[in-house]
């Protein structure tokens, strides 16, 4: 609904039309998670706007490939529990254990319920939902292997997304197609009141005033030089939550996926091994099995991705420069290639030459996840440590997805448990915006100055006439992510990145930018995507430097053991931009569960 139209000065003084909203809830992100919670709040009768800045089905969810985790049992008996142990175990202790247990036991409701609205999944002989194995995934807490990950052959993801699109429509929700966050709105006492953002079709401004706003913007995987993320994956809603004045949480833990195609970093799903594929080295050999004798190829993905890091180390990788591996699927049958894995077939066909029942593909350890982002409870509240206490919840804001660390995936997620997550979070933030929210409730008139901040942000970069170019200084941070902050660290080199990714900050003082045009694609457009990118990287790379032990996904090689004596806690990075520091501090993992149904698994020794 436009109800007002005003004009609010940018830092240059320069004044931009303002055409207002108003609704309930407003969804910033399109994704598996956004669009889960929206269809929530939309049957909840609370008038939503889901806000993308892509169209919602090119939303990154649609490259999700394996599949998504729950224990449906057709395979094999299977518990909600057993998910939990191995989810608990894959994020090496790091995770919460009362969200794990939300997640796990919510799971099967979750997809069968995605299967009632159409998700096309891959079927077995008798007609249930298929199942594959995914690493980390084992029955019994750990004796056998399962096959939990449910799956619309290599496309879940796809499969997913244009089934919850179709029922968000069909439950009316409003959609802002193309619409570019800039930023929050928050009052003096630290509510979220909605977002401002750019209509990128016309470069108009627009307001949305909500009672609750749910920020489901996925990962920043764009910090890195080679990422399986889109070029979308810009972190917008981590970025806005840091200039809220509101800390991420765990930033340092970066997933490496074992297999992203050498060269392009395009995915080649785990659901690859699952199906029997494997890797070797220079000689041939099946290396898998010496660092994990018992998972061997479907171990953790952490483990994997050192493995082979470690291989191409010691000189066993292989092609030309022996710096990467090959996964093998040649021995498999062209018929299970052809139903299961078609559209791995199709990239490793396009994106490195290779005829998949002939010869390996050649892969590389990629970035492919961000466990860290907008710290959140079970319900997708955003929570922070306030005045020494915490969980303190942040009135009407909720993250979700890959944006929000709840934390189900501590410092390692398992395949597989990601497209789970944005359901059942999404669902579970649509239960709670029905006990927060009573549709159409009135909303207090926000003040005048309410799009200043995001407007002094909008104007400093499209008038910015320094002498540096955006595309250098991304290239700068992706290179300095990629080289300091990868799957092995050590005190020096994080330092070294440390200093690199704090100049590259520094450097967006002195941006130039040429197309200053309010529309897609354009250099102002990159540079706001680029400036939440720095943010969330140099939060990244101080969280790594200050967290010293070696846990999931932060490997430090002069910390290599796990402590949990000191550090089984959350991090807790701020940034402060007027000072161009990073504050850090931390809060306990929660050493409990949510029912008496399970008890809390105690830390062990991770081996596969
Ligand atoms: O390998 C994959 O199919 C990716 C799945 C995931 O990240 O959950």
């Amino acid at each position: 609904m436009v109800t007002q139209n005003d004009k609010a000065p940018g830092a240059g003084g320069r004044a931009y039309p303002i055409t207002d909203h108003v609704f309930d809830v407003v969804v910033v992100g399109a994704g598996g998670a956004g669009l889960r919670a929206t269809v929530g709040c939309s049957q909840a009768g609370l008038r939503t706007a889901c806000i993308s800045k892509v169209f919602p089905t090119r939303s990154h969810t649609v490259a999700a490939q394996g599949g998504i985790s729950a224990t449906l049992g057709n395979m094999h008996a299977d518990d909600w529990r057993w998910h939990m142990y191995d989810t608990v175990k894959g994020s090496d202790w790091l995770g919460d254990q009362d969200s794990i247990e939300y997640l796990c036991r919510n799971a099967p409701a979750a997809v069968y319920e995605l299967e009632h609205w159409g998700v096309p999944f891959s079927r077995t002989e008798e007609g249930k939902i298929y199942q594959r194995p995914f690493g980390g995934m084992t029955t019994d807490f750990g004796k056998g292997t399962a096959q939990r990950t449910c799956a619309a052959a290599d496309r879940t993801g796809h499969a997913i997304l244009h089934t919850l699109y179709g029922e968000a429509l069909r439950n009316r929700t409003e959609f802002f197609i193309e619409y570019f966050a800039i930023d929050l709105i928050m009052d003096a006492s630290g509510r979220c009141l909605g977002v401002i953002c750019i209509k990128m079709d016309d470069g108009t401004i627009h307001r949305f005033r909500s009672s609750l706003t749910i920020l489901a913007t996925g990962g920043y995987g764009r910090a890195y030089f080679s990422a399986t993320s889109a070029h979308t994956c810009t972190g917008d809603g981590n970025a806005m939550v840091l200039r809220a004045g509101l800390p991420l949480q765990d930033m340092e833990f970066v997933q490496f996926h074992p297999t992203g195609i050498y060269g392009s970093g395009c995915l080649i799903t785990e659901g690859a091994r699952g199906e029997g594929g494997y890797v070797t080295n220079s000689s041939g050999e099946r290396f898998m099995e010496r660092y994990a004798p018992s998972a061997k190829d479907l171990a953790s993905r952490d483990v994997v991705s050192r493995a082979m890091t470690i291989e191409i180390r010691e000189g066993r990788g292989v092609g030309k420069n022996k710096d990467h591996i090959y996964l093998h699927l040649d021995h498999l049958d062209p018929k299970i290639l052809h139903e299961r894995l078609p559209g791995i077939s199709e990239s490793a066909r396009i994106f490195a030459g290779v005829d998949v029942t002939k010869e390996p593909i050649p892969v590389i350890p990629t970035v492919h996840y961000n466990m860290g982002g907008i710290q959140t409870n079970y319900h997708g509240e955003v929570v922070t440590l306030k005045n020494g206490e915490p969980d303190t919840i942040v009135p009407g804001l909720m993250a979700l997805g890959e944006a929000a660390c709840v934390s189900v995936h501590g410092a390692n997620r398992l395949g597989s448990n990601s497209l789970i997550d944005l359901v059942v979070f999404g669902r579970a933030a649509g239960l709670r915006a029905r006990e927060l929210v009573t549709p159409g409730e009135k909303q207090a008139d926000l003040p005048k100055d309410s799009a200043d901040l995001a407007l002094s942000r909008l104007d400093r970069f499209r008038w910015a006439k320094g002498g540096t170019p955006t595309a250098q200084l991304r290239d700068k941070m992706q290179t300095t992510m990629q080289s300091n902050c990868a799957v092995f660290r050590t005190g020096e080199i994080l330092a070294e990145g440390s200093q690199l990714i704090h100049e590259v900050w520094s450097g967006v003082a002195d941006i130039g930018i040429t197309d200053r045009s309010m529309v897609w694609n354009s250099d102002l457009i990159e540079t706001l995507e680029f400036d939440n990118l720095v943010a969330q990287a140099v939060v990244t790379m101080d969280s790594a430097v200050e967290r010293k032990e070696s846990r999931g996904a932060h490997a430090r090689e002069d910390y290599p053991n796990r402590d949990d004596k000191n550090w089984m806690k959350h991090t807790l990075a701020w940034l402060d931009a007027g000072k161009q520091k990073v504050n850090i501090d931390f809060r306990p993992v929660h050493t409990y569960t949510m029912s008496n149904e399970i008890a809390y698994i105690e830390p062990k020794a991770r081996v596969y």
